[in-house]
C-alpha cells in the first residue's frame, strides 16, 4: 500500500499539540478517518479537541472512555470522536460505528483504533504522539491520496 509521511513535529505544550489537530480540524471533510496512537496521557485527547476547534465545533470536547462516541456537531461537518481503550474486537459491534464512518456529513477520530480494524478504510490518516523530552513528538502517516491530500499546506 502506497503510504506517505511527514516529518515528526514536536510540540512543547498542550496548546502547540492543539494548534495543530487546529490545522488538521479546518482541512478535514466527511468521511475522512484519523488514527491517534500514543500511550495513555500521550495527548490524543488534547489533539483532538484541536481538531474539532478547526472543524469549528464549539463545545467542550473530552475524552469519550466511558460514552465510547462524542459526537462533535459543527456546521459543515460532524466529529465522530471514538475512543476504543480496552474496548475489544467483539464489542465494537454493539457501538455503532458503521454510522460514525458512514456518515456522509461525518469524519472520525479514533484513539485506539485497533478494535476497529474492521472499519477503517485502506486510505487514511495515522498519528503517532510519543512523549519526548517536556513535549512530545507527532508523526504522521498518509495511506493513501485522499489522506495525503490533508497534509498539502
Ligand atoms: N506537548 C503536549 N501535548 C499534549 N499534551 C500534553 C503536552 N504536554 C503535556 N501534556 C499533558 O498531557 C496530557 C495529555 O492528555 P490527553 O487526555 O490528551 O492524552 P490521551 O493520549 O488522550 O490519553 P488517553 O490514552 O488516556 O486517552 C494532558 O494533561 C496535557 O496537559
Ligand atoms: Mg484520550
Amino acid at each position: 500500500m502506497k503510504s506517505s509521511g511527514v516529518l515528526p513535529i514536536v510540540c512543547q505544550t498542550p496548546e502547540e499539540t492543539r494548534q495543530l489537530g487546529q490545522r488538521l480540524g479546518r482541512k478535514l471533510r466527511p468521511l475522512d478517518v484519523v488514527c491517534l496512537a500514543g500511550n495513555l496521557g500521550a495527548g490524543k485527547t488534547t489533539f483532538t479537541e484541536g481538531v474539532a476547534r478547526g472543524a469549528g465545533f464549539k463545545g467542550a470536547v473530552m475524552s469519550p472512555s466511558f460514552g465510547l462516541v462524542r459526537p462533535y456537531r459543527a456546521p459543515k461537518l460532524t466529529i465522530y470522536h471514538i475512543d476504543l481503550f480496552r474496548v475489544s474486537d467483539l464489542e465494537t459491534g454493539e457501538i455503532g460505528l458503521e454510522d460514525c464512518f458512514g456518515d456522509p456529513n461525518g469524519a472520525v477520530v479514533i484513539e485506539w483504533a485497533g478494535a476497529a480494524k474492521l472499519y477503517l478504510p485502506k486510505d487514511r490518516l495515522e498519528f503517532q504522539i510519543d512523549y519526548f523530552k517536556e513535549g512530545r513528538k507527532i508523526s504522521c502517516r498518509a495511506l493513501g491520496p485522499r489522506s495525503q491530500d490533508l497534509l498539502r499546506d
